[in-house]
């Protein structure tokens, strides 16, 4: 349905309610399904029309899958065996569960980033994978991070390893140089998990993404429900972040798979 027929049925709904508001003030039983109809076109309108980001952000959350036990028990699985420290690209181990790969090989060919930023290299599996598939969209490089050194790292020419904390000042001010000026910037924060540090990088590195595209905060699973001992970690960043935040919303429809690493972790900026 078209925007503007989404528009034309807010507005009879509007006028239905006006109509069912007059009819209440001469019957007055009738005041509670106009308040309800006042709602509901408030809210359609909103969503519709698109002018009150809260409402839209309600709206969006209609998506969210619901907690499965059955999802739940096989995430625990998945994570315990610890099978994600043996799983690689091309041969460089590559820290991540496959299925949240293929969702970012997703947003990858749908936004076309011109740069990727990553904190938490390790063996640079992740960012050889992300190089793989902007090379295969033919669009887009790669700036990752870590603190620890690594000679092994795969080469790529759409690769750029720097070194150094990701907070540090000299670090952000490398990442601001390589991302200035450009289109398209997705970030995805993979270092340190505690809170205070992913608060710290979630401060930092929002706002080189761009409208549109996503900060991705690696993890949250960790606590939830994997490792119940972790402590406050990714998923509580998050939260604190979100809530101090407007220009930014979970999209939980990249949590299509069930399974991901990083539920309420795909952050969209909102256009
Ligand atoms: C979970 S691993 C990254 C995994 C990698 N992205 C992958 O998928 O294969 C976390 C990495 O963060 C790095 N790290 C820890 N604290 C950091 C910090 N303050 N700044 C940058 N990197 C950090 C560690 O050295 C480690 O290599």
């Amino acid at each position: 349905m078209s925007k503007a027929a989404r528009s034309f049925i807010a507005l009879v709904i509007v006028a239905a309610v006006g109509a069912a508001w007059i009819g209440s003030r001469r019957q007055p039983l009738l005041a509670y399904p106009a308040a309800l109809l006042t709602l509901g076109a408030v809210y359609l309108l909103g969503y519709h029309v698109g002018k009150r980001r809260w409402i839209r952000r309600l709206a969006q959350r209609r998506g969210r899958p619901a907690r499965d036990p059955v999802v739940d028990g096989f995430h625990r699985l998945y994570y315990d065996s610890m099978v994600f420290a043996q799983t690689s690209w091309l041969g460089t181990p590559a820290l991540k569960c496959p299925l949240d790969l293929w969702v970012y090989q997703e947003i990858i060919q749908e936004l076309r980033p011109d740069v990727i930023v990553e904190t938490g290299t390790a063996s640079g599996g992740s960012a050889h994978f992300l190089a793989a598939i902007c090379d295969l969209v033919g669009h887009g490089e790669i700036v990752t991070v870590d603190i620890e050194e690594n000679p092994s790292r795969p080469q790529h020419p759409m690769i750029t390893y720097l070194r150094g904390s990701s907070t540090d000042e000299a670090i952000l001010n490398q990442v601001r140089q390589r991302v200035r000026g450009r289109g398209r910037v997705l970030v995805i924060l993979d270092s340190d998990h505690h809170k205070a540090y992913v608060l710290a990088e979630l401060a930092a590195y929002s706002q080189f993404v761009t409208p549109d595209s996503y900060l991705i905060v690696e993890d949250t699973n960790l606590g939830h429900p994997v490792r119940p001992d972790f402590g406050p970690g990714p998923m509580e960043a998050v939260g604190e972040f979100l809530a101090e935040r407007r220009d930014f919303s979970r999209d939980r429809s990249r949590e299509k798979f069930f399974l991901t690493f990083n539920p309420g972790g795909y952050l969209r900026r909102l256009p």
